[in-house]
């Protein structure tokens, strides 16, 4: 498969996509985004495939979030489809896929690159990791299902916290909070996946499939367009421009709640 922002490799019957931008802390830009959403596919119709593993290239990000470069000057209606366009590509896609997915989060979760973790069956995080939903300090809420997701995972009151102040939680939190299952350090991360992997490889994918279902199910989706729209509207602000510009510049932000 040819990519330029992620590397695809298959290992027996598990594979492991790794998204491959490290200058940019893994940020998810558009030709990323579509890029994972094929190798996910084609790996998902890959009957030896019983097992993916996601994660970020260099020592510091699993994905430090969506690419805030790409998309500082959109409209409401653009802030909108790169919501929408997204979480059907990659988020509920992942979500959705029946081969079982593990994100291995290995640094910097944030904003999207959360969501992403958030969309796979479940984490395993390294020691370094740092996770956390900052849109709001961007004049931004989440749109790639963190505000339906997180609360799921966390519960409503550490969601809504996590949102509402930005900040990053480190790892111990994080598993306290049930967002990831296990803390491994950096070096055993991807082993230590594998491990669960080979446990999971030795049951019948037909069976773990109907599960990932019936589970998926469980939830309802009403949500998502709530956010979808909140996310786009969210691009018709002077708090967007402002927490935009203030990132891009490399400076504080000044919110007028306009
Ligand atoms: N979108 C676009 N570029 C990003 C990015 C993002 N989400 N996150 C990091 N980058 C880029 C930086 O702009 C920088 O690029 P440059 O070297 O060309 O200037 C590079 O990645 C390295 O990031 P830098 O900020 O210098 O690293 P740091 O160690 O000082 O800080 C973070 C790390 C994660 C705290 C910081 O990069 C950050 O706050 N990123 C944005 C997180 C965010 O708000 N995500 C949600 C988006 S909706």
């Amino acid at each position: 498969m040819d990519f330029v922002n992620i590397l695809s490799e298959k290992e027996g019957n598990m594979a492991v996509i790794t998204i491959n931008r490290p200058n940019k802390l893994n940020a998810l830009n558009r030709e990323t985004i579509t890029e994972l959403h094929r190798a996910f596919d084609e790996l998902d119709k890959d009957k030896e495939v019983q097992v993916i593993i996601v994660t970020g290239s260099g020592p510091k990000a699993f994905v430090a979030g969506a690419d805030i470069s790409e998309f500082a000057d959109f409209s409401i209606k653009e802030g909108s489809i790169l919501a929408a366009r997204g979480q059907e590509l990659l988020f509920d896609f992942v979500e959705q896929l029946t081969t079982p997915v593990i994100a291995a989060i290995n640094g910097f979760a944030l904003g999207g690159g959360l969501e992403l973790a958030m969309a796979c069956h479940f984490r395993v995080a390294s020691d370094n990791a740092r996770m956390g939903l900052p849109e709001v300090t961007l004049g931004l809420i989440p749109g790639y299902g963190g505000t339906q997701r997180l609360p799921q995972l966390v519960g409503k009151g550490r969601a809504l916290e996590m949102i509402m102040t930005g900040e990053m939680i480190g790892v111990e939190k994080a598993h306290l909070y049930g967002l990831v299952n296990h803390i491994v350090a950096q070096e055993e991360l991807l082993s230590y996946c594998k491990q669960i992997g080979e446990k999971i490889a030795k049951n019948s994918p037909k069976a773990i499939a109907t599960a990932i279902n019936a589970v998926n199910a469980g939830f309802s989706r009403s949500g998502y367009r709530s956010e979808i729209e909140g996310f786009g509207a969210s691009f018709g602000t002077a708090d967007f421009k402002e927490g935009t510009s203030a990132f891009l510049e490399k400076r504080k932000p000044n919110f007028k709640g306009e």
